[in-house]
């Protein structure tokens, strides 16, 4: 089986959950610290043999462009004034990695984003990584562990994790098929966003893909879904007519980028653990829990 060597990252959505802040600035750059959350996705993929990476970004996106980009100016700033370790972490990413983007021009749904990127794909299975879900893997990246299970049964893998009663409504939610146990699991259905009473299971899908190019042929003729929305989960549920799909899930800790509390959960927690920072956070924290 070959190895999965590209990425898809969308980063194309209004992020209207982020308002104001994301009128003018794209959620993806939402620092963690003082790292944007973009860059923990593109580093996830990094880390889990991804060697060629596309970004879909909309026209109010250039500063991701920016970021991953070189910075003349400030490269120049930084070496008159001598400024070694700053100009390591400018260079780091450019120097390791070429970012391809797209632009999604109407924002129809992740199924619509998602086919913008069937030209990069190329006939090849690939790795998705949707920016709200930000994983700090247990042994390995959320995205290599997807790699391998991938690696063994050849068929599209989708990374998930259990949710709550509350919030099975959130996400695509897998049904196994019965009899199936263990971490990697043979899936029978996946239904985007169901109310609780018809949701078949707690395991929800967690942001985290490994899709066979067979899906494009899907997403080209689906029609809109959840929320009026072209929605991916809709098109993997008729890829699954022609292909097995399988679920796998993810083993480390997972940070809800795209609703408050999970930001502010990956800022404490990233913070803490900063060699640099840790100290300090805990002196924040006993201030203000007193
Ligand atoms: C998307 C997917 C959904 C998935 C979720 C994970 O939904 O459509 O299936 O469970 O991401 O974060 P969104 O959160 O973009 O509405």
């Amino acid at each position: 089986m070959k190895k999965i060597t590209k990425a898809v990252i969308p980063a194309a959505g209004f992020g209207t959950r982020f308002l104001p802040f994301t009128k003018a600035m794209p959620k993806e750059m939402l620092p963690i610290v003082d790292i944007p959350t973009i860059e923990y996705i593109v580093r996830e993929a990094m880390e889990s043999g991804i060697t060629q990476f596309l970004i879909i970004i909309n026209e109010g996106k250039e500063c991701i462009k920016s970021h991953f980009g070189e910075s003349k100016a400030l490269e120049k700033f930084l070496q008159e004034k001598n400024k070694t370790e700053e100009l390591k972490i400018i260079h780091e990413l450019p120097e390791k990695i070429h970012l391809e983007y797209v632009y999604q021009h109407q924002q129809l749904g992740l199924g619509h984003a998602v086919l913008c990127a069937k030209d990069f794909v190329q006939g090849e299975a690939f790795a998705l990584l949707l920016g709200d879900d930000v994983y700090v893997g247990k042994d390995k990246p959320a995205t290599l562990q997807l790699a391998e299970a991938y690696e063994k049964t050849g068929c599209s893998v989708l990374g998930t994790l259990e949710v709550p009663n509350c919030d099975v409504s959130k996400y695509g939610i897998c049904e196994p098929e019965e009899q199936s146990e263990g971490a990697l699991v043979k899936l029978k259905r996946v239904v985007e966003k169901p109310r609780l009473e018809e949701a078949p299971s707690n395991l929800a899908i967690g942001g985290r893909y490994i899709l066979t190019p067979a899906i494009f042929k899907y997403l080209e003729t689906q029609t809109r879904g959840a929320g009026g929305e072209i929605q991916l989960t809709d098109s993997i549920l008729r890829l699954m007519q022609e292909e097995s799909v399988y679920s796998l899930a993810i083993e480390g800790r997972r940070y809800d980028i795209g609703s408050k509390k999970g930001f502010l959960e990956a800022t404490v927690d990233f913070a803490l653990k900063r060699e640099d920072l840790h100290d300090a956070m805990e002196e924040i924290l006993r201030k203000y829990t007193k």
